[in-house]
């Protein structure tokens, strides 16, 4: 290989590079027209490599060569032209300035300069960048940095993390080699361990490693050399502290690299004291922050608002928080790394208990206003809010409860926070509240508050007994504190657990005198509106499907008049099973496929499988019996995080089970057990989808006929890999290689591997970008 002009490390120094093969390419594409990019990202995200990596497939466009200056460890400023000028290899001219001897080295090449670390020398980097791009047309830039340099024409690439498995729950779908932040972890641990391998012993753990460390590549690294001394599982429990876990001292790297602490330390002495105090505050946000959040947290004492807002905006711009902008704002979050780092900088300190507080108090605030807002035109709003900021609503609990002498605060978010818990959240929602009524000891008017939620949860959970039994405990209090809302809301839901529990005359009672207190109170709302939807239900089970209907339409009226949507997605449901009892597939398939529709945004996921499973009821009876089985193997997934299904009502589990008797002699055990078995895979997304009768869309380039893992087959094809090859790269059957190699041929109606070949070249290749990181 001829050897380019430059000074780049030859390849035989440096370990191998993964991944970000298409940013690699638009970074190219972009230095045709712009002159100075910079890539911007955290210690440690892989900026360097990045760059030299572009360096290396761009030397042919440059006739001068490609140079690396790295200024890692330059402390003068004043030095900064110097390094340049030695790391170009020209000769020393002491008698010219050396900003002089630069321009006139460089001014008529044709340059790729790769400047590296420019984040502690940000004004002189930025000065000789701008006076080499007037001067030397011919040269393009690429700097690396924490913190952009804000040179007129500057390009800023922010350098993402490498892709990982998006959940936390282990290997994720299909190959964990195609996440390149576990092909890094695998290549570095088979270099520090001999014999490693990627198996399927261990793939699910490292997968889940990689996902904690969220795709960082210096803690990908020093994690996998890390594995000489640990296995994968001690690691993964260890990470808590990944600072400890992590401190493996990493010979040849340099020094801020050998440890993660290092990394991130280096990022810290580049901060003001403002900066520094708000990156220790704001670690207390587990689950990302709005600005918003971030001044309740870090606007006190030492710092101003205004202080507290330039700090978040300097951390921004020193990539110690990370910005992205959605359709509900601005949101922010730092890498845990980052955060564990602010972590060690609280704990302890004085201000550790008030950070604590005031993210409570924040989060408390929000949530009493979802509640009080939640029956109206916002509901969507609201309860999008409600699931982004959960883990931050967790961690005001946590310390409400654990830390706060007075858990009032706690409880009452626990109450506000009710729409979230009887909204799929239940076993979380569960915790919460029986917390609550366990923490207030008086009887006071929040204690009957909390009861009533603790009931409606257990309702939700399928546990009429045990709901009754607290409802039953609310009614006495609420009575005994004149709390007419509360009584209103307690008789609804008893009165819902009586239906259930098949006691019609006590339901009637309980539901028709909820509704006239609700009515002399003048307050309609999500819950009373629910209270109208379960009437409906009793008027069907009685056996009154016409009556059941109008008070179903009414409930939906009432319910657009106040603008909400959720109570009415329930008369929707109500309407649905009117369908089904009246054999009316027109009637039923409408209303529950539009409540699952909008439950979907409302992300009501004990709501979707309520509806979807009467949704099988009802392709069942029209004889649609495949659709039917795998539908429900899909809705039986969907229960899991529940409990109990259809509220534990025995006459719906009853047709539970004879439909699925029906389905199984239609089908035959194995055919009802394969759709079943085919269900069960579906993602919670694709049942609904699969409910709606719209397929969803292939994940991949819109006009490719192959699904992810046969686009990836058929690169693999015209790689010219053979089955068995295929299979041992993907870590699959080679069976199933053979099977996805069949389906390609047949899907694309060709007969040889040259022609899928082709077609692959012919960029038809789908996913050819690589999986998106987080
Ligand atoms: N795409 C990649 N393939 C292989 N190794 C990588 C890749 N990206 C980063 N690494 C490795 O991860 C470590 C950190 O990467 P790098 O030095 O590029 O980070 P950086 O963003 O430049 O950090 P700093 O801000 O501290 O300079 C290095 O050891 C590097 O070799
Ligand atoms: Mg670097």
């Amino acid at each position: 290989m001829t050897r380019h002009l430059g000074n780049l490390p030859g390849s035989e120094t440096v370990t191998s590079f993964v991944g970000r093969r298409a940013m690699v390419g638009e970074i190219r594409a972009l230095l045709g027209s712009a002159r100075l990019v910079t890539l911007l990202g955290p210690g440690g995200m892989g900026k360097t490599r990045l760059a030299i990596r572009v360096g290396e497939t761009a030397h042919r466009a440059f006739a001068d060569g490609v140079w690396l200056v790295e200024l890692a460890e330059l402390r003068d400023p004043a030095l900064t032209d110097h390094a340049i000028i030695d790391a170009l290899g020209v000769p020393d001219r002491s008698a010219e300035s050396s900003e002089e001897v630069l321009i006139e080295h460089l001014q008529d090449k044709s340059l790729l300069l790769v400047i590296d670390n420019c984040e502690h020398l940000l004004d002189a980097c930025g000065n000789v960048i701008a006076a080499v791009l007037r001067a030397a047309p011919g040269v393009r830039i690429i700097a690396t940095s924490r913190e952009a340099l804000h040179v007129p024409g500057e390009h800023v690439v922010p350098v993402p993390p490498l892709s990982f498995t998006s959940s936390d729950e282990g290997g994720g779908d299909g190959n964990p080699l195609r996440y390149e932040a576990v092909e890094l972890f695998v290549q570095r641990a088979a270099a520090a361990v001999r014999g490693f391998t990627l198996d399927a012993e261990n793939h699910e753990a490292i997968a889940r490693l990689c996902a904690r460390l969220e795709g960082m590549p210096l803690a990908i690294e020093l994690a996998a050399v890390r594995l000489q001394s640990m296995g994968v599982n001690e690691m993964l429990d260890r990470l808590e502290d990944r600072f400890q876990a992590l401190s493996t001292v990493v010979r040849g790297a340099p020094a801020r690299h050998q440890t993660l602490r290092a990394a991130v330390e280096w990022s810290y002495a580049l901060c003001s004291p403002a900066e520094q105090t708000a990156w220790a505050r704001l670690s207390v946000f587990p689950g990302g922050f709005d600005l918003d959040a971030a001044l309740a947290v870090i606007g006190h004492d030492s710092l101003t608002a205004q202080e507290s807002t330039d700090a978040v905006t300097g951390l921004v711009s020193k990539s110690v928080v990370l910005r992205q902008v959605r359709s509900a704002g601005a949101r922010y979050h730092m890498l845990e790394t980052i955060r564990q780092f602010g972590q060690e900088l609280l704990r302890g300190s004085d201000a550790e208990l008030d950070v604590g507080r005031r993210h409570m108090h924040h989060f408390a605030d929000l949530a009493a206003r979802a509640c009080h807002d939640w029956s109206g035109p916002r509901q969507r709003e609201w309860s999008s809010m409600l699931r982004r900021e959960q883990v931050n609503f967790r961690e005001a609990l946590r310390f409400g409860f654990d830390n706060d002498a007075d858990p009032s605060v706690a409880v009452r978010t626990t109450v506000d926070l009710r729409h979230l818990w009887v909204m799929g959240a239940g076993r979380e929602g569960r915790e919460w509240i029986d917390k609550a009524v366990a923490a207030l000891h008086a009887d006071t008017p929040l204690r009957a508050e909390a009861l009533w939620v603790a009931g409606w949860v257990r309702q939700v959970q399928g546990e009429p007994t045990g709901s009754s039994a607290i409802l039953t405990e609310c009614i006495d209090a609420a009575r005994r504190h004149g709390d007419q809302v509360t009584l209103a809301r307690a008789e609804l839901f008893l009165g819902v657990n009586k239906l259930i529990g098949d006691e019609l005359d006590e339901a009637e009672m309980l539901l028709s005198g909820s509704r006239a207190m609700y009515r002399s109170l003048g307050a309609e709302d999500s819950e009373s509106l629910i209270g109208l939807a379960a009437h409906g239900w009793l008027r069907l089970i009685e056996g009154d499907s016409r009556e059941a209907e109008e008070i179903a339409e009414e409930c939906r009226r009432l319910s657009r008049d106040i603008g909400e949507c959720w109570a009415a997605t329930w008369a929707l449901w109500v309407l649905g099973l009117i369908g089904w009892t009246r054999s009316d597939d027109i009637l039923a398939t409408a209303a529950l496929r539009e409540a699952i529709e909008i439950k979907r945004e409302l992300g009501d996921w004990l709501g979707i499988p309520c509806c979807v499973e009467v949704l099988v009821w009802v392709l069942a009876e029209s004889g649609q019996h495949r659709r039917a089985a795998r539908l429900m193997g899909a809705n039986r997934e969907l229960w899991v995080p529940i409990g109990q299904p259809m509220f534990g009502f025995v006459t719906y589990l009853q047709a539970h089970e004879n439909y699925t008797a029906t389905l199984r002699e239609a089908l035959g055990d194995a055919q009802f057990e394969a759709e079943h078995t085919a269900g069960s895979h579906l993602s919670p997304d694709a049942t609904v989808d699969y409910a709606l009768g719209t397929p969803r869309q292939t994940r991949t380039a819109a006009s490719s006929p192959l699904t992810r893992r046969e686009g990836q087959v058929a690169r693999l094809v015209a790689e010219g890999l053979t089955n068995r090859e295929i299979a041992e790269h993907l870590v699959i059957s080679p069976r199933t290689a053979e099977a996805h190699v069949e389906n390609i041929l047949t899907k694309l109606g060709y007969t040889s591997r040259a022609q899928i070949a082709a077609y692959v070249r012919a960029d038809h290749s789908p996913d050819s970008r690589p999986a998106q990181s987080r």
